[in-house]
């Protein structure tokens, strides 16, 4: 199991072997691990070099630590391409889960200076801002603040965005959604982000901003966002020119 010879640091084997059993079933999304003692004996190293790469794995988002209670398993991470311009429910339904949301916030603003700029209206001109908690399966998964001109959905309410967003405005207002200019970066969760997406003080986060237009080239929303990094991570196919 372990190679004492390898020139393979032991901590680097023991967390291929750990991985190697997740990957095979062995071990399961929620299943404890063994110990750090256990773990130690099976493979002949000390408690030091066990965890060294039981840490390793918590950082990646492999396995998570509860205290008191011991390393468990954690949930796989959903792999988002990078390329389609989908929705939340629309993810989560290719992936068999169940998509549902929180309403946190349902306003009409007077758009603040840089929304109305990427919405490309008037500065005095009144937006929705909407903020939900989205899940998948009940999981809390990412918060979404939405800003969307009040002049371009005025029949918008709250029992709308309960559900999908992207559907009432293609199906119910058919309009005709295009493309999306996307940031991605990197932040750690504030006191409130941790107690809503249920995730330990000081996690880390992706920030995603969104800045949506229709067909016609009209902005029609800008969204930010904050997804648990435990539990996504982004793909893409890349070509050389
Ligand atoms: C994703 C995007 C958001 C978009 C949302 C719509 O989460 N990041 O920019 O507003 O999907 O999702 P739904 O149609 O489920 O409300």
């Amino acid at each position: 199991m372990i190679d004492k010879q390898s020139p393979l640091p032991m901590y680097y084997q023991i967390e291929e072997e750990i991985k190697q059993r997740i990957a095979e079933d062995e071990y399961r999304a929620g299943d404890m691990i063994p110990s750090e003692r256990e773990l130690s004996e099976t493979y002949e190293v000390s408690r030091m070099t066990v965890r060294q790469a039981i840490t390793n794995m918590v950082n990646e988002g492999v396995l998570f630590r509860e205290k008191g209670r011991g390393t468990f398993v954690a949930d796989k991470k959903i792999e988002q391409p990078l390329q389609g311009m989908t929705s939340f429910t629309e993810d989560m339904k290719s992936r068999g889960m169940d998509a549902s949301s929180k309403l946190l916030i349902f306003e009409k603003i007077t758009a603040p200076f840089d929304i109305a700029r990427k919405l490309q209206i008037d500065e005095k001109a009144d937006v929705y801002k909407i903020q939900r908690i989205r899940y998948a399966d009940q999981k809390p998964m990412a918060i979404e603040t939405t800003f969307i001109p009040v002049a371009m959905l005025p029949g918008l309410s709250e029992r709308v965005v309960q559900g999908s967003l992207y559907d009432y405005i293609e199906r119910t207002k058919k309009l005709k959604i295009g493309k999306a200019s996307q940031m991605i970066e990197a932040t750690t969760a504030d006191e409130n982000q941790s107690s809503l997406l249920d995730v330990s003080a000081l996690s880390a986060i992706l920030h995603i901003e969104r800045n949506s237009f229709l067909t016609d080239g009209t902005p029609f929303e800008v969204v930010k966002s904050s997804y648990r990094a435990d539990r996504y991570k982004f793909i893409s196919d890349i070509y050389r020119a």
